[in-house]
C-alpha cells in the first residue's frame, strides 16, 4: 500500500536532483504521454516474485547477484552482448551456488539501465566545458555541445531499447539457452583456457555427474522445470523521474501501482535525500527498491530512508546497497548494520564494491582493481559476521566482454593494459574472466 499521500505524480512537488534541463517542455510531454499509453515491460506479478526471492535473501536462506553494465550503450547493442552479459552473470551463480549451497537471486543491471547520475553538470573535454553526458536515455557522449543537449526522442529509443533486450533475456532464460545441461557451453573461448575458465568447467562437469546421477536413480529431469530454466529479473537506477512516471501502471489485480519500467529500481548515491523526489515516487511502487549507501550517510538518515522506503517492513522490500569503499568498510558500515537491525527493518544487505573504489589511474583511466573490489566484499562480510546479520549480496558492474577496464585479476591487467579495450561509456567494468575470479573468491567467503 503507498503511503496516504502518494501518487504517481506526487515526485513533482518534491525537489527532484538531477534531472535533465530538457529544452523543450512540449516536445517532453509528448513523448511522455506517449510513453504512458506503451506496454508495461515487466508485470507485477514478476515484481512480486522476486521481492519473495529477496525476502528469502533478507532472511539468510539466499544471495543476490545483481551485475550489469555501469550504463548501457545505444550504440553497442546487439544480442551478442546481451547474450554475452547473462552468460557471465550465470556463471557467476553457478559458481555460488554450487560451491556455497545457497540459491542466488539474479538481477540484471540491464534492459533499462541508461541514465547516469553526474557529480557536476558540466565537465571538461580537452579545453571545451560542456554539459555532462547524462546516459543515452538523455544525451550523446560526443564531446560536442549539440550532442550534449538533452533529446526527449531518446526517452523512447531508451523503451524500445529496453524491451528487445529484455525479450531476447526472456528468450534465452525460458528457451533452453540457460539449461543446466548447457553449463558447459557458457564459457566464452577467451575464459576457457584460463585458469578460471578449468576451475569453472570441473564445476561444470560435476554438475553434468549430479544429473546423470540423478537420472540413472529414475529421476525424470525433463520435468523438472527448474533445472531448464532460469528466473533473471532486471534493474536500473530510476533516475529520470518522468520516465519511470510514465511507466508507472496500477496492477488490476490487487489496485496497487508498480513501476514497469523494470522489475527493481534504485535510488542512486546522489539522489537518496529522504524528502527528495527519488525516495518519494519508489515510496508509493509495489516493487522491490533499492537503495544505495555511501561513506556519509548517517544512522537517523538510514533509519529515516527505511521508515520511508518500507513503512510496512515488509521482508524483501528494501534493498541497502553499501558502497563505501574498501577502507572504509570497517568503520562506516557497522553502526548502521546495528540501527537497522535494531530498529528491526527487515532488509537485504548488499555490496557495491565498485563505486567506492573507483580512482583515475596514472594513465588517465577512471579504473578500479579487483583487490580492492574483493577488499570490500571481505571487509563487508567480516562486519555481517561480527554483527550476526547476513550479508546478503553484491552489487556489481560487469560485462561478458575481453575488455580491460579494471586493473588486476588472474591475468594481471596492468595500468599500461588498459587502452586496449577500454570500452564503457561510464565506469570500468570487470570482464569475464575477472567476475569468474570474484564469483570463486564469493563462494569461499560464502562457505566459510
Ligand atoms: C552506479 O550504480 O552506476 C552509480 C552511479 O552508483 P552510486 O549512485 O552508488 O554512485
Ligand atoms: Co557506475
Amino acid at each position: 500500500m503507498p503511503p496516504q499521500h502518494w501518487s504517481p505524480t506526487s515526485w513533482q512537488q518534491h525537489p527532484a536532483a538531477q534531472q535533465p534541463d530538457w529544452p523543450d517542455h512540449a516536445e517532453l510531454d509528448t513523448v511522455l504521454k506517449q510513453l504512458s499509453t506503451f506496454p508495461p515491460l515487466v508485470f507485477a506479478g514478476e515484481a512480486r516474485a522476486l521481492t519473495a526471492g529477496l525476502a528469502q535473501v533478507a532472511d539468510g536462506r539466499a544471495f543476490l547477484l545483481q551485475a550489469g553494465d555501469c550504463a548501457e550503450s545505444f550504440d553497442s547493442f546487439s544480442a551478442d552482448a546481451i547474450r554475452d552479459k547473462l552468460r557471465v552473470i550465470l556463471q557467476m551463480a553457478v559458481v555460488l551456488t554450487y560451491s556455497s549451497g545457497v540459491p542466488v537471486v539474479k538481477v540484471g543491471r540491464i534492459a533499462g539501465q541508461f541514465a547516469k547520475p553526474r557529480s557536476s553538470p558540466t565537465e571538461r573535454v580537452g579545453d571545451i566545458e560542456l554539459p555532462s553526458f547524462r546516459g543515452h536515455i538523455v544525451n550523446d557522449i560526443a564531446p560536442t555541445p549539440a550532442a550534449r543537449v538533452p533529446d526527449p526522442g531518446r526517452l523512447l529509443t531508451a523503451y524500445h531499447q529496453s524491451a528487445s533486450t529484455l525479450n531476447l533475456l526472456r528468450a534465452f532464460t525460458k528457451g533452453g539457452f540457460a539449461d543446466l545441461s548447457q553449463v558447459h557451453t557458457w564459457t566464452q573461448e577467451f575464459v576457457a583456457s584460463s585458469n578460471e575458465g578449468r576451475r569453472y568447467e570441473v564445476i561444470a562437469e560435476e554438475i553434468d555427474r549430479a544429473m546423470r546421477f540423478m537420472e540413472a536413480c529414475g529421476i525424470n529431469l525433463r520435468a523438472e522445470q527448474r533445472l531448464h530454466q532460469v528466473d533473471f529479473y532486471t534493474s536500473h537506477e530510476a533516475l529520470i523521474l518522468g520516465y519511470e512516471e510514465a511507466l508507472t501502471r496500477q496492477d488490476s489485480l490487487t489496485g496497487d501501482w508498480y513501476d514497469c519500467s523494470a522489475h527493481m529500481l534504485w535510488i542512486g548515491e546522489r539522489t537518496r535525500d529522504p524528502e527528495g523526489a527519488h525516495v518519494e515516487f519508489l515510496s508509493g511502487v509495489g516493487n522491490p527498491i533499492g537503495c544505495k549507501i555511501g561513506p556519509t550517510v548517517t544512522t537517523d538518515e538510514i533509519i529515516e530512508l527505511c521508515g520511508r522506503l518500507n513503512p510496512e517492513r515488509t521482508p524483501g522490500r528494501l534493498t541497502l546497497i553499501s558502497r563505501m569503499g574498501a577502507d572504509h568498510v570497517g568503520e562506516n558500515l557497522p553502526p548502521l548494520v546495528r540501527a537497522v537491525r535494531d530498529a528491526g527493518h527487515p532488509v537485504v544487505w548488499a555490496c557495491d564494491p565498485m563505486h567506492g573504489n573507483t580512482f583515475t589511474s596514472d594513465s588517465g583511466h577512471k579504473t578500479r582493481h579487483l583487490d580492492a573490489v574483493l577488499a570490500e566484499i571481505s571487509a563487508f562480510f567480516a562486519v555481517h559476521r561480527a554483527e550476526g546479520t547476513w550479508p546478503g549480496g553484491v552489487h556489481i558492474e560487469l560485462t561478458g566482454e575481453n575488455v580491460t577496464e579494471c586493473l588486476g585479476g588472474a591475468e594481471e591487467i596492468l595500468d599500461a593494459h588498459l587502452d586496449q579495450r577500454y570500452e564503457t561509456m561510464c565506469d570500468p567494468r570487470l570482464n569475464a574472466r575477472q567476475s569468474l575470479d570474484l564469483a570463486f573468491q564469493l563462494a569461499e567467503l560464502l562457505r566459510s
